[in-house]
């Protein structure tokens, strides 16, 4: 089991997914999972900051999480919601979602049982710390705030994001999400003890992946 953690942007999605597509593992994005349930919220029309509300949700969600990382389409309540979860909306309403207790703990069992399949990547914020503690290797991905903007910026317009906005107002939310999600109260952001740190700020793609495999080989997965 591979554990990714870190902030937005330091292209943590793509190079945990290609980890596990090279060691024929799965792939767990618990940022969907977060993603998911702030979507619902909204549907549901409740305040995302409304934790008891919230909390009364969680039983009447309806969804199941992909482990092929050749497959990541999300699934919500039978309606595809891959791009829906990536909307600006989503990602103003998931910092408070992700910040209930409640969520937390109804997700944490999901996680660890998704985790605890197999063979697994598994990338969030709290992998290493909370999900999965015991992981052969943890890596805590980072990158430079202006890189991290610029690659999420492309990265949304890749997806086809309607309000993807500029890389000016990307850079905001990224620093307004690393400070909620740092500085809260409930497996807050930040590296395991034992995590390997993982600098991507000038790295290709590919050369991020390189070394998180040489990583794992040094840990005798391969
Ligand atoms: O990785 P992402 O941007 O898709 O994650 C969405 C949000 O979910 C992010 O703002 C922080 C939160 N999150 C979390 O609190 N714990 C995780 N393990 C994964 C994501």
């Amino acid at each position: 089991m591979i554990a990714i953690d870190g902030p937005s942007g330091t292209g943590k999605s793509t190079v945990s997914r290609r980890v596990a597509a090279a060691l024929h593992a799965g792939y767990l994005d618990t940022g969907a999972m977060y993603r998911i349930v702030a979507l619902e919220v909204l549907r549901a029309g409740l305040d995302p900051a409304d934790q008891p509300a919230v909390a009364d949700l969680l039983p009447r969600l309806d969804f199941d999480s992909p482990t092929d990382p050749e497959d990541q389409r999300q699934v919500s309540a039978g309606v595809d919601v891959t791009q829906e979860i990536r909307s600006q909306a989503v990602t103003f309403a998931v910092t408070p979602v992700s910040a209930n207790p409640a969520v937390r703990s109804w997700l944490l069992d999901r996680q660890r049982r998704l985790a605890r399949s197999g063979r697994m990547v598994v990338e969030g914020r709290d992998i290493g710390t909370v999900i999965v503690p015991e992981a052969a290797l943890k890596i805590y991905l980072t990158a430079d705030e202006g890189e991290r903007a610029r690659r999420r910026h492309r990265q949304n317009r890749a997806a086809g994001t309607t309000d993807a906005g500029d890389v000016g107002s990307v850079a905001l939310d990224l620093a307004r999400r690393d400070r909620m999600d740092s500085s809260r109260v409930h497996a807050p952001l930040q590296a395991a003890a034992d995590a390997v740190l993982v600098d991507s700020s000038g790295l290709q793609i590919d050369e991020t992946v390189t070394r998180v495999l040489e990583l794992a080989a040094e840990r005798g997965i391969r």
